[in-house]
């Protein structure tokens, strides 16, 4: 035992040698020549070393020697919130085997900490970050459960919400009771004046529900900083001493066992006059200094920065093992999958991908086709015009098309943040509600359930081919429709995400067998997708589809090769039957014989035309495993 210690030791001291110089680099970037803060930024990190367990330390270990972890394809994520899936941490434990059944081995648990009371943006007003929530159990619950996961060879993701913090947090609490020090971590303005510059540069991310950026308290005379809702308070980062206690409490966090760090609206962390406020380089900054930390304490334990942009932003976020983040969600996969079913259209898909510029090695995309918040869709106009369309049109027919407005949609959404003056919203709904699902089952039509389950399967089928994390939000995977019971409580009525924010119906998963409900047909075949997916290690993080000229509109096609086997993926995103030449496939220089890893069947691309059905997808392979 002495001998391991030693051996942990070392290697922390090593870490720490390898890695001072590029925090002090980073944090003098931001800060000058702080010695005192980032003295005491020291000292948390060595004492956060201190306070990790032996068994933490054993898997740090293991994870220097294999850094890239989670690259692999066998990585498969569940998203989802603790009480709705299972009431509490402690019936999660209970139904963990549920994910482990359909291939999940990632958890990313939405906000488990403690928040405020009443109102709390779904978990995201977070009043303590060392606290869990009471209502889902307590921090040795969560340990436990995080033990038991580790022992499974599952990995743990949970929310960092550091943009704000919720008014009732302590340091809130006492900024608001006039200790100068705690108001100095929070943006707090005697008059409008400065709130009036921002304001002319800064968008809304709440219009409808909480317009403008400050909140204004008559009892203490402050305007403060509130990107989101009034009660979140913005943290402000040009003190060091806001990052310094950040720092405390993230390491203790990962310290009970954390694998994944999401970090939250990461794009807002730095606030500057006359600018949008949103991806400041000083936001990667800030994130690279955390990650230098948590290098030095745990290394292995990695980052998902949440910014919901356009990618040539989302990209600058990616880093190294020493900076910045080594997962970002992929908004431009999103966005084309809607987009193709809307339209029937997967130019833009191929457009897209074409022109997303490569990532770093090292690193890797969260794909996604819904998670708890709405749906934005994130389109860039150059793209769209080249296409023919008019980029704001284009936006108001998919938001019309989504949220079932739109003549012959097949969707059921509903608006989130309508913008009355630019006439933007982002769409709320399930999965299945959005493909059509509850408009077919209300209609009572037998043939478009069959259209709506086999869109539900093309977008899995679609996203699981590409590489990078496939994330799924939980209840998805077994068509879960969209819940209205949200408008009944008047802490939820006016915030549309709860549509999709469903308790999850362990009776409707009973039938996750049964192949003639629908519940039965996506859980499936996802779960074959996964299964299929782990198998073949050219669907690991970073090498990347292709997009080739199908012809067709309708359809798309990517390919990869690794080594001597290859990959073909061909989706028709119509309900149309769809012929596609061959030739086209075999443009990107394939050729002969081909297997569907999914049907098994045999396909020889040299000879004949290819027939799609409505939605049909190939995963083709030349490989014989
Ligand atoms: C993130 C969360 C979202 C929340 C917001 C404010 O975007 O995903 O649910 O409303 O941050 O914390
Ligand atoms: C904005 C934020 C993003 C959040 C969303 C909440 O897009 O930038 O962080 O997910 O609002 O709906």
């Amino acid at each position: 035992m002495a001998n391991k210690k030693n051996v942990f030791e070392k290697a922390f001291n090593d870490r720490f040698d390898e890695d001072y110089k590029i925090l002090s680099d980073f944090y003098c970037s931001l800060y000058g020549n702080k010695k005192k803060t980032f003295n005491e930024l020291i000292k948390i990190i060595k004492g956060a070393y201190k306070d990790r367990k032996d068994a933490l330390k054993s898997s740090d270990v293991e994870r220097t020697k294999e850094q890239d972890w989670f690259l692999s394809e066998k990585m498969i994520a569940a998203t989802l919130y603790v009480d709705l899936f299972a009431d509490n941490i402690k019936g999660l434990k209970e139904k963990i085997n549920y994910l482990k059944d359909l291939g999940v081995n990632y958890i990313h648990f939405l906000p488990v900490l403690k928040t405020r009371e009443g109102k709390d943006d779904g978990g995201y007003a977070v009043s303590s970050f060392v606290e869990i929530n009471p209502k889902l159990g307590t921090m040795a619950e969560f340990e436990d459960l995080l033990d038991k996961m580790r022992e499974e060879g599952m990995v743990a993701c949970v929310d960092f919400v550091m943009n704000h913090t919720a008014k009732e947090h302590e340091w809130a609490k006492r900024a608001w009771n006039g200790e100068k020090e705690y108001q100095d971590m929070y943006y707090m303005y005697d008059s409008y004046d400065i709130p009036a510059e921002f304001e002319k540069a800064l968008p809304e991310i709440f219009p409808d529900l909480a317009p403008g950026n400050f909140s204004y308290y008559d009892e203490i005379g402050k305007w403060v900083f509130t990107t989101f809702n009034e009660y979140q308070w913005d943290l402000n980062y040009k003190n060091p001493a806001t990052l310094n206690r950040i720092v405390k409490d993230l390491l203790f966090l990962i310290n009970k066992g954390v694998d994944v760090i999401r970090l939250d609206a990461v794009r807002h962390i730095w606030k500057e006059i006359g600018t949008d406020c949103s991806s400041l380089p000083q936001c990667n900054t800030i994130v690279s200094i955390l990650k230098t930390a948590v290098d030095m304490v745990c290394p292995g334990v990695i980052f998902i920065g949440e910014a919901i942009t356009n990618s040539k932003y989302v990209i600058e976020y990616f880093g190294t093992r020493y900076s910045g983040c080594q997962m970002m969600y992929n908004v431009s996969l999103m966005t084309s999958l809607w987009n193709s079913l809307a339209t029937r259209d997967a130019r833009y898909m191929a457009l897209c991908l074409e022109n997303t510029p490569e990532i770093p090695k090292g690193v890797c995309w969260n794909n996604y086709i819904r998670c708890h918040d709405d749906i934005a869709y994130v389109l860039e106009p150059d793209e769209v015009k080249k296409l023919g369309f008019d980029p704001f049109w284009h936006e108001q027919f998919l938001i019309s098309f989504y949220k079932g407005d739109f003549p012959g949609s097949f969707s059921k959404g509903a608006y989130y943040a309508y913008n009355e003056t630019t006439k933007n919203a982002r769409i709320s709904g399930t999965l299945a509600s959005l493909c059509g699902l509850e408009r077919a089952l209300h209609e009572d039509s037998k043939a478009d359930i069959e259209l709506s389950i086999r869109r539900i399967n093309l977008l899995y089928a679609v996203m699981l081919a590409f590489d990078g994390i496939p994330l799924i939000y939980s209840g998805d995977e077994i068509a879960t429709l969209n819940d209205y019971s949200y408008k009944g409580n008047s802490e939820k009525s006016n915030d549309s995400r709860w549509l999709h924010r469903t308790k999850f119906d362990w009776n409707r998963a009973e039938n996750k067998h049964n192949m003639t409900t629908p519940e039965g047909a996506v859980f499936q075949h996802l779960k074959k997708l996964i299964n299929v997916r782990k198998q073949y290690p050219f669907f690991r993080s970073g090498l990347h589809l292709k997009p080739f000229d199908t012809v067709s509109s309708h359809v798309f096609g990517g390919f990869k090769k690794d080594g001597d086997s290859s990959f073909i993926l061909v989706a028709n995103f119509s309900e149309h039957y769809v012929e596609i030449d061959q030739q086209s496939i075999r443009n990107t220089g394939f050729c002969g014989s081909f297997r569907d890893i999914l049907s098994d069947l045999e396909l020889n691309l040299d000879i004949g035309r290819l027939h799609l059905k409505p939605y049909q997808f190939l995963w083709l392979a030349n490989t014989n495993k």
